[in-house]
């Protein structure tokens, strides 16, 4: 199957599993919510928006294995392989906040080579495949052009679960505070790639996230004209809990800053 004919199939997946988590955030109570881990909580509504797309995408790719946060399905070496997270921002969901939003990609290997996000709270649904460019409801997007950091409007995410990094990671947001516009911390990892895919943000980094809180967005970002790498400058981001991702005229002063603090 073509990849932009699976993308036209994840687009329409996305905002239906986008409408039911639309649903339910007005409905759910303290009583829903569970703690995986420290600071990391889940509810029925991230465990049944996962169910309802890995069934979906069973039918539209009997052959890809899986990689989903929730452990609805899982691979055993396919080469193809769906990396799901039903509810990327979950305590932005939680506490009624945006964005939150629904990110499904396709991995060949270990390259994702298809991707689609689906923000909520603003209805936007970016999606991209390999050599098809990125798009945004429809029109063609494509990352900024800024060089300098006092150009610039950056993402990150703080880290809350693990802290080994903390006292660099402060002194490099003391540095992006001073030089740039300002950082953001949105709560989604994926609509962060999305924002420096669409030239609202000039670049991202975060690190301790996990493949599908990345998969989608890398595809997109990479389609929209945007560079990324691991803190070292290598290609382990996907995998390797660690990721900075700009456009490509910022991504040198960008990725110096990180790789000096963090790599
Ligand atoms: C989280 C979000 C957040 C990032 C966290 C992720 P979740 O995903 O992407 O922005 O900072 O590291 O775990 O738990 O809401 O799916
Ligand atoms: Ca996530
Ligand atoms: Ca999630």
């Amino acid at each position: 199957m073509e990849l932009k004919t699976i993308c036209q199939s994840i687009e329409i997946l996305a905002q239906e599993v986008g409408q039911f988590v639309r649903q339910e955030r007005l409905k759910i109570t303290n009583d829903d919510i569970e703690l995986k881990g420290k600071a990391s909580l889940v509810t029925y509504v991230d465990k049944n928006a996962e169910e309802m797309i890995v069934s979906a995408l069973r039918k539209l790719l009997p052959e890809a294995g899986f990689i989903t946060e929730e452990g609805t399905a899982s691979a055993s070496g396919e080469q193809l392989k769906w990396v799901i997270d039903p509810l990327d921002g979950t305590t932005n969901f939680i506490h009624g906040i945006f964005p939150h939003s629904v990110s499904i990609a396709l991995i060949d290997g270990e390259e994702p080579v298809a991707g689609v996000v689906y923000e909520i709270g603003q209805d936007e649904l970016f999606l991209a495949w390999k050599g098809g460019g990125a798009w945004l409801n429809g029109q063609a997007i494509s990352v900024s052009k800024t060089e300098k950091h006092e150009d610039t409007l950056l993402a990150t995410g703080f880290p809350y679960y693990n802290f080994d990094m903390l006292g660099n990671y402060l002194k490099l947001l003391e540095f992006f505070m001073i030089e740039t516009r300002g950082m953001r911390r949105m709560g989604s990892a994926a609509v962060d790639l999305t924002y420096v895919a669409c030239g609202r943000f000039d670049g991202f980094f975060e690190h301790a996230l996990h493949a599908w809180d990345v998969a989608a967005g890398i595809i997109i970002l990479k389609e929209a004209g945007g560079k990324v790498s691991d803190f070292k400058g290598g290609d382990d981001f996907l995998f390797g809990k660690e990721i900075v991702a700009s456009n490509k005229n910022y991504f040198p002063a960008f990725f110096q800053k990180v790789n000096e603090f963090l790599g």
